[in-house]
């Protein structure tokens, strides 16, 4: 085991690099999110130089759903996947926009209505209880939302429940660089850039200093594979992109 993986005590989880008792973790992570929510998609932007695009537009292009299907975009935030579900479902399909925060939520909403996207129900949400009947989507999708939840596996499970057979859950996450300078290069640029543009943009270095070791924290590519399957996803396999910065891991209900 690495420090990327959370200690054996049930009763303490990561927060970044921090240990905090497992009960705080979603309150600290709100108010996270509170602070971040008014200049989120600007930031996402600048940290990325425009990637997470990509990597969202290859999300998307793995779905595999049909018009007049239901799909979840988890920890949707400001609806970036929701928008290219819409899109895929169509005028009579569902998509539904989750998301724990309501700041983050809000902004959703108003960006999906800024870009004409009607139709969208807007849920706010725990990844780990899900308020929805069992087998009611045909694809669920989760972009760098899993790594702020406290109970990884249960919302995994809490997915694996409200997926129908044959559906899948995709997660977008970040994950571990393959190789070792690639991986210095970029501890480099988030552990000094990412909090450097924090406070210059959105006045608040801690909150982009979280971000930067809650990426760290998170399981590499085959623990993941192994939470999946312990949460009951089946066929679980993963690519990597950007040489493994991030990765989408991909389960089904069969
Ligand atoms: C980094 S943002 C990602 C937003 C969006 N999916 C994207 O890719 O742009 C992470 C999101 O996860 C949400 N989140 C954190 N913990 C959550 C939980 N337990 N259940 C649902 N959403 C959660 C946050 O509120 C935030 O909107």
């Amino acid at each position: 085991m690495t420090e990327r993986h959370n200690p054996p005590d049930p009763e303490t989880v990561d927060f970044g690099y921090q240990q905090v008792p497992s009960a705080e973790k979603a309150t600290r992570v709100r108010a996270v999110f509170d602070s971040v929510a008014p200049h989120y998609d600007v930031m996402n932007d600048l940290m990325s130089l425009g990637a997470h695009r990509i990597w969202k537009r290859f999300a998307l292009s793995q779905t595999g759903l049909k018009p007049g299907q239901a799909a979840l975009d988890l920890a949707g935030g400001t609806g970036d996947l929701a928008v290219g579900l819409a899109r895929q479902v169509g005028p009579s399909g569902q998509v539904v926009l989750a998301d724990i925060n309501r700041a983050m939520l809000e902004r959703g909403r108003d960006r999906l209505l800024d870009r004409g996207v009607t139709g969208v129900t807007c849920v706010q949400a725990d990844a780990e209880r899900l308020p929805f009947r069992d087998a009611a989507f045909h694809c669920i999708t989760i972009a760098f939302g899993l790594r702020n939840v406290t109970d990884r596996v249960a919302a995994l499970a809490a997915m694996a429940r409200v997926l129908k057979p044959g559906g899948q859950v995709l997660v977008l996450e970040f994950s571990q660089p393959v190789a070792a300078t690639l991986g210095k290069v970029y501890d480099a640029y988030s552990f000094a850039l990412l909090p450097a543009l924090g406070r210059l943009v959105a006045r608040d270095s801690d909150s982009y200093r979280y971000l930067a070791e809650s990426i760290r924290r998170f399981p590499d590519q085959a623990t993941l594979l192994g939470m999946m399957r312990e949460a009951g996803l089946e066929g679980c396999r993963y690519h990597n992109l950007a040489g493994g910065i991030v990765a989408l891991h991909r389960g089904w209900r069969y």
